[in-house]
């Protein structure tokens, strides 16, 4: 039946009154045999039923070795980060061993006069790594030791590996990071952690190391490592983005994948690797998930420079509280899956962890 106008606005004008009036009722009670709510009312219930922690054990804490005594020097695109002479290295380890944090991962900030093609600083056993491994560990003996396996911090060309031509070689770099790898085993590092991205490292690197009785120094693959542009910070740090040339995508993985991932971090499993890492972190969350689902493997998550670098950042200029969003995003890490997390945060971290607790 087709109604007059204004006969038909009148018919809708009363629904409507007839639906609004209904809608109030059910605001008053919904017939809901769940609600969610329930287990967030109260602090004490939301600890009951939280799935995941985040504590001081997770952390691990990344530091930057320079030349001098009692040097510090402020990394400008790293707020609250500097580079510390061994001496002060010293000083970190021990805060790290007093808050509970288990382990330290050293880069170094090498002299630009030692850096050369060959990156013949990196089989120094007096470079700056070793040193402060000797020194870190003499004080500290129990805090456990990361060192970085990659040329970057030594080749005048900034990458990890030798250049020919326009090629980074892969074979031939493999042969010098064992050396580099060895170097850093018999200066007292307990996990060698090569993050240079060329096939075949972990399986040499656990043969050499092998071959020496290293047979106790563990191995963390920086197994799937992208071509990032959150590493900026760092390539400030470690002095890289002033001698880096060109871009490192012909060795580090493309941003668009993610089943490459699995095979990078298969391979490096049967090559001998004790655990593996994801970096950078937040941005792949996913791969953190699918990588600890597939193996179930340690898997480490790598919040890099430019991630703290953003908090950091966004923090200083009253955008975000830099407190809460530190430990929402290390929460984010426990909860797709990893083991432990590498982050400039650590001791920041442990400090709030602790008083939380
Ligand atoms: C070098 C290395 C890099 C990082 C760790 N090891 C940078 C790069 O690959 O250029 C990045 C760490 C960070 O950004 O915090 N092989």
């Amino acid at each position: 039946m087709v109604w007059p106008l204004p006969q038909r606005q009148e018919r809708d004008l009363k629904r409507g009154r007839e639906a609004a009036a209904a809608s109030a009722t059910a605001a008053k009670k919904l017939d809901l045999a769940s609600r969610l709510r329930r287990n967030r009312k109260a602090d004490w219930a939301r600890r009951l039923v939280r799935e995941n922690t985040l504590t001081v054990d997770d952390l691990i804490w990344p530091i930057f070795i320079c030349e001098g005594e009692r040097t510090r020097q402020p990394v400008g695109s790293m707020p609250g980060v500097e580079r510390l002479s061994v001496d002060e290295a010293v000083h970190a380890g021990t805060e790290a061993a007093e808050l509970g944090i288990p382990a330290l991962a050293l880069f170094p900030f090498t002299e630009p006069g030692l850096r050369n093609e060959q990156a013949s600083e990196a089989l120094n056993p007096e470079n700056l790594v070793c040193c402060a491994c000797r020194a870190i560990k003499r004080k500290v003996p129990n805090l456990g030791l990361i060192t970085d396996v990659a040329l970057d911090p030594y080749t005048s060309h900034g990458h990890d590996g030798i250049l020919r031509g326009e090629q980074i070689v892969n074979d031939e770099t493999v042969f010098v990071l064992v050396e580099q790898a060895l170097n850093q085993a018999r200066a007292g590092a307990d996990i060698i952690a090569p993050s240079d991205m060329m096939d075949g490292r972990v399986g040499a690197i656990r043969a050499g190391l092998d071959a020496e009785n290293f047979e106790e120094v563990q191995i963390l693959a920086y197994a799937a490592k992208y071509a990032s542009a959150f590493y900026g910070p760092f390539r400030d740090a470690v002095g890289t983005n002033a001698t880096l040339i060109g871009d490192k995508r012909t060795y580090q993985m493309d941003p668009a994948n993610s089943d490459e991932a699995l095979r990078e971090v298969a391979l490096d499993i049967e090559e001998g690797a004790d655990m593996v890492m994801v970096k950078p972190g937040l941005p792949y969350l996913d791969i953190i998930f699918r990588v600890k689902e597939r193996f179930g493997m340690p898997t480490f998550a790598y919040q890099v420079s430019g991630e703290y670098a953003m908090i950091m950042a966004a923090a200083e200029r009253g955008f975000i509280d830099g407190d809460k969003a530190m430990l929402e995003s290390l929460l984010g890490f426990k909860r797709a899956g990893a083991d432990a997390i590498l982050t400039y945060f650590a001791p920041r971290a442990a400090k709030r962890l602790k008083e939380m607790a």
